[in-house]
């Protein structure tokens, strides 16, 4: 499948919102000269400003995000949680603050094969790769997303009309979100989320052989193979996840590992 490709070199965009979502929030980017991204695509960022290089500047490395929503005027959204020196940084900024990005980068979810109905299924800031791609399935494409509890639930609003489970049962489903998983034959898997849920999706599809795609994380320095830090174990040896995935075939992979 072609892919969109980043174009060379980081280029400096405009932060044009900054909004809370429950335990989330999502960043606005103006990136009007950038291409148009594929679901499944992720951008590195940095913060223009106060980001590495002496006391309090710990973020030095740029950060791997997946696009959420491109608009049509060149806005990128990106959902983000602040588990970090990077994401607490990128929390600070408002509009009209810089961000440095380079993308889109990897490659993209494919569409379904032999005419299977996809299902999408996130895990907490998994969530976010989805967002792009319903948008670009259509409102059809069924959603089932969990999180940890109510606050994060709230990052479900990105996606009307998902089926929500959370751990702790304060929204949706008491339980897994591999619990909401119909095991259709007919379907095909789109799956993004912790590694724990993405080995459990990986299982389960295996087991009742449905086609699934999955959108891995590792950390990442580089973001265009040149780091080699990314790397996952596949069938065939090991793969830069950052140009031979994010989005692997769940055939591919023997296990998802944390
Ligand atoms: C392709 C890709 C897409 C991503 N998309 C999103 C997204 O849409 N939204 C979002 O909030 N985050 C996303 N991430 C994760 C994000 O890159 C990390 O959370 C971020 O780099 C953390 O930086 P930090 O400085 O805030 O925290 P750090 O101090 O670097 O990390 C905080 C904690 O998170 C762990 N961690 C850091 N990076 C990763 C990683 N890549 N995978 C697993 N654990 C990690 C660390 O071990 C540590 O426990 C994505 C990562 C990749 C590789
Ligand atoms: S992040 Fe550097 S090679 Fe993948």
């Amino acid at each position: 499948m072609e892919r969109v490709l980043a174009p060379l070199g980081r280029r400096l965009a405009d932060v044009t919102g900054r909004r809370a979502l429950g335990a989330y929030f999502v960043l606005s980017v103006l990136d009007e000269d950038g291409p148009r991204p594929q679901a499944g695509q992720f951008y590195m960022l940095a913060a223009a400003e106060r980001w590495g290089g002496g006391e309090d500047e710990r973020p030095f490395l740029p950060r791997a995000f997946s696009v959420a929503r491109a608009h049509a005027d060149g806005t990128l959204d990106f959902m983000l949680e602040d588990v970090g020196p990077g994401t607490r940084r990128l929390a600070e900024l408002r509009a009209g603050d810089g961000v440095w990005l380079l993308g889109p980068l990897g490659r993209p979810f494919a569409p379904p094969r032999d005419g299977r109905h996809p299902l999408l299924v996130g895990g907490g800031v998994g969530t976010a790769p989805l967002v792009i791609l319903r948008d670009e399935m259509g409102p059809g494409a069924e959603v089932v997303l969990g999180f940890r509890d109510a606050p994060h639930a709230e990052g479900a609003a990105l996606l009307p009309g998902a089926t929500v489970a959370t751990d702790d049962g304060s929204v949706g489903h008491h339980g897994l979100v591999t619990e909401l998983i119909p095991l259709d034959q007919h379907l095909e898997v789109y799956a993004c989320g912790p590694p724990p849920m993405l080995e459990a999706v990986r299982a389960l599809c295996a087991e009742h052989g449905v086609p699934a795609q999955l959108a891995l994380e590792s950390g990442m320095a580089c973001g265009f193979g040149a780091c080699f830090g990314c790397v996952v174990p596949t069938r065939d040896g090991y793969v830069r996840l950052c140009v031979d995935g994010p989005v692997l075939d769940a055939s591919s992979l023997e296990a998802v590992h944390d």
